[in-house]
């Protein structure tokens, strides 16, 4: 099957004001991934500009070219010693760009520098992942027409881990996937071909530089992964990535060294143990250089970890990262455990408390080459929940923020729900973790940066590794990701992990840039869609925080009571009077487990933002949000109004007929129709419920199933 480029798919423009640099390019440094980043620049030009670049890596080959001019603007170049060089490149009539590789402290591994001198652009970067970096930015200022003298003249990653998790199942089906079969697995077989290269092209351009290629759930024989049957595949795999700044990670079973190593215990204490991973990866790394780590879900929803042995987190993700940290190799230990056999009836035990209790003492006992990676929201990628309370509680444990691209709970790519401002929120949220009381005064001071961003950058607590990890949506269907807008969600989280001061909507107008041709008009029509469209998908599924309600196990469409009584710890409890859960300090006492504001700000109903209202109270179907109507009125308000929204996304996007490829235009329009259905069942399904509870009507005599 032919896939589709995404935002790499470009179009002639003729028009553009600064096609004359993708005349020339200068190639002042050798590498592997300077070479791509020059075959990048090729393709751009030649599909961009009909040109065909002309690439020149030596001065002999310069002084050959006659016309040499000297250029008097040389004397900004800092570096005297490469003066002489520089002049004559700058001498060379054709406009065009230079790319360096020079010690510059300041531009870290992954950043550049962007000057202009004379009639060349100055591509400048320590190491050449920058470079690689830095041409993807020039070609997407030039895709959305923008002048080149506009480039930041510096741009630094703000998140030093930018990663995606594939859940790729071996036998090729992918866990949450909703995109076709993987393109790493067919039948227990890694797969390897252009497609993987276009890939790892699409990921470099977007700024990602790690993936764990196997589902967390390491089933169907991928425990094997790390055993010599696959070490040729994945070493070819590694290096293919590698070219495009990508590492390559591995999920492991916690349970290795009994699932293929022979042994009949995996207790991370226990010499033989340790003995055992240690010599795993010494094989590993000795036959895949490149590798970056483990990837590890354990103790969680039945997967093995060390509580079997009676040990914490801190020892177990310790074993692996002992064995990892003489190759500079880390471990990403995930911190969602939780009781997934509690008994409905038990109102004390809080599933969303888990995370917390389990990670938070550890704090200070993990190795350097740890990083925990830990969900936005304290219990599973709802539509709406509270940023994680663990984020700014490891003050001496690196961090790395889990989303998930995939829309698992958000539509699974029939329904259009664009992420970017859900991932903003959760970033831009403070967590006071930096207060310091001072007593004396009696006030408070901020100390530090303190928002989910500051913290996994690195920028609170001074952590070196951590950032952002997210669960991908990627697959084999030929536009890669089910839903054609969906893509904004897998390019806006490779931007927003780069960039985290980018905003939703700038995101959202630089993908439909990259990936339409659309003139002004259409381009904020289609930003309309996509920034309304996860309110909307809020509106019309569960209301107010509390979650869930979906059909069990694949988890989409309405199913009020589908968890109600079941094992997993997600229950919204509703009776004829009132729903939620009291998370408060009288309650399970969750809200305690954040620091001061947020505690206060969450403890009482009259703070509380009222849209975690149920996630954090029980409330009377009676009580009034701060717009005057009653709760019960506001869920069959939003119920409503969500359908209603649904069917305005799809007149907006019937008036793009003419600007959007018919082929996408009708892909898109039958996921609208389907997503159209889904929410008027949504609507009538859970507007009846309430109903039903309650047998008050509607206050606005609209229609409610009996
Ligand atoms: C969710 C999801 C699972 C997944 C799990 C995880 O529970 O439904 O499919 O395995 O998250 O994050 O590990």
């Amino acid at each position: 099957m032919k896939w589709e480029q995404l935002w790499l798919n470009y179009q002639l423009n003729l028009d553009y004001c600064d096609q004359g640099y993708f005349n020339f390019v200068y190639q002042r440094s050798q590498g592997e991934r300077i070479d791509n980043a020059v075959k990048e620049l090729t393709k751009a030009a030649k599909e961009m500009f009909g040109t065909s670049l002309m690439v020149r890596s030596n001065l002999q080959e310069i002084e050959d070219i006659e016309d040499i001019e000297d250029i008097e603007d040389i004397e900004d170049i800092e570096d005297i010693e490469n003066l002489e060089e520089m002049e004559k490149i700058g001498g060379i009539d054709e406009q065009g760009i230079v790319l360096q590789l020079k010690e510059a402290a300041t531009l870290g591994e992954e950043g550049y520098q962007v000057q202009f001198e004379g009639n060349k652009l100055i591509l400048t970067a320590c190491e050449q992942k920058g470079l690689l970096y830095g041409v993807f930015h020039i070609i997407r200022q030039a895709k959305q027409g923008k002048p080149l003298r506009e480039l930041p003249s510096i741009n630094i990653p703000n998140n030093k881990y930018r990663m995606l998790n594939h859940w790729d199942d071996f036998e090729g089906k992918i866990e949450r996937g909703y995109s076709g079969r993987s393109f790493f697995f067919n039948n227990r077989e890694i797969l390897i071909n252009e497609r993987t290269l276009d890939y790892a092209r699409l990921l470099a351009s977007m700024g990602i530089n790690q993936i764990s290629i196997n589902n967390v759930n390491v089933r169907e024989g991928a425990s094997e992964l790390i055993t010599k049957k696959y070490f040729s595949e994945v070493k070819v795999l590694a290096e293919l990535l590698e070219g495009y700044g990508v590492k390559l990670f591995l999920s492991v079973n916690f349970a290795s060294p009994m699932v293929i190593g022979g042994l009949d215990s995996a207790d991370p204490l226990e010499e033989r143990v340790i003995a055992w991973w240690q010599e795993k990866v010494k094989e590993v790394v000795e036959n895949v250089p490149n590798f970056g780590g483990f990837l590890v879900k354990a103790d969680s929803e039945g997967w093995p970890g060390p509580f079997a042995y009676h040990r914490n987190h801190a020892q177990g993700a310790n074993l692996l990262a002992d064995a990892l940290a003489p190759y500079g190799g880390v471990v990403i230990w995930r911190c969602f455990v939780y009781n997934c056999q509690q008994d409905w009836r038990d109102t004390t035990t809080d599933r969303a408390k888990a995370a917390y209790d389990n990670f938070a003492p550890l704090d200070g006992q993990f190795a350097p080459n740890v990083i925990l990676q830990v969900k936005n929201g304290p219990v599973d990628f709802q539509v709406r929940e509270p940023v994680s309370p663990l984020f700014g509680q490891m003050k001496q444990t690196n961090q790395i923020l889990e989303v998930q691209i995939a829309q698992e709970y958000t539509g699974q790519q029939v329904d259009c729900c664009y992420l970017v401002p859900m991932w903003k929120e959760v970033l831009d949220f403070r967590t006071y973790c930096g207060e310091k009381e001072d007593t004396a005064a009696d006030t408070v001071t901020d100390i530090v940066a303190d928002t989910v961003a500051d913290i996994v950058a690195g920028r609170t607590f001074g952590h070196v590794a951590c950032g952002m990890a997210a669960v991908t949506n990627t697959g084999d269907d030929s536009n890669w990701t089910g839903h054609d807008l969906a893509a904004a969600n897998l390019y806006g989280f490779g931007r927003l992990a780069w960039d985290t001061s980018l905003s939703a909507e700038a995101i959202a107008r630089e993908w439909i840039a990259m990936t339409y041709n659309l003139n002004k008009e259409f381009e904020d029509t289609m930003v309309e869609i996509l920034m309304g469209s996860w309110p909307t998908y809020e509106k019309y599924t569960s209301p107010l925080g509390i979650g869930w309600m979906v059909n069990a196990s694949h988890h989409y469409g309405p199913n009020v009571e589908a968890y109600e009584y079941d094992v997993w710890g997600t229950y919204h409890r509703a009776n004829h009077r009132a729903i939620g859960v009291d998370r408060t300090s009288t309650g399970t006492g969750m809200t305690e487990q954040y620091f001061g504001p947020n505690a206060q700000r969450y403890d009482h109903i009259d703070t509380c933002p009222e849209e975690l209202l149920l996630f954090f109270h029980r409330v009377d179907y009676t009580h009034r949000l701060r717009r005057g109507v009653t709760l019960l009125q506001h869920i069959y308000d939003t119920h409503f109004e969500g359908v209603e929204e649904v069917e305005e996304m799809i007149r907006k996007w019937n008036t793009m007929k003419e600007a959007i490829c018919p082929v996408v235009h009708e892909r898109v329009l039958e996921r609208f129709y389907r997503q159209l259905e889904n929410s008027k069942n949504w609507r009538d399904v859970i507007n009846t419920y309430f109903y039903r509870k309650t047998l008050q009507p509607d206050e606005k005599g609209r229609h409610i199933y009996e």
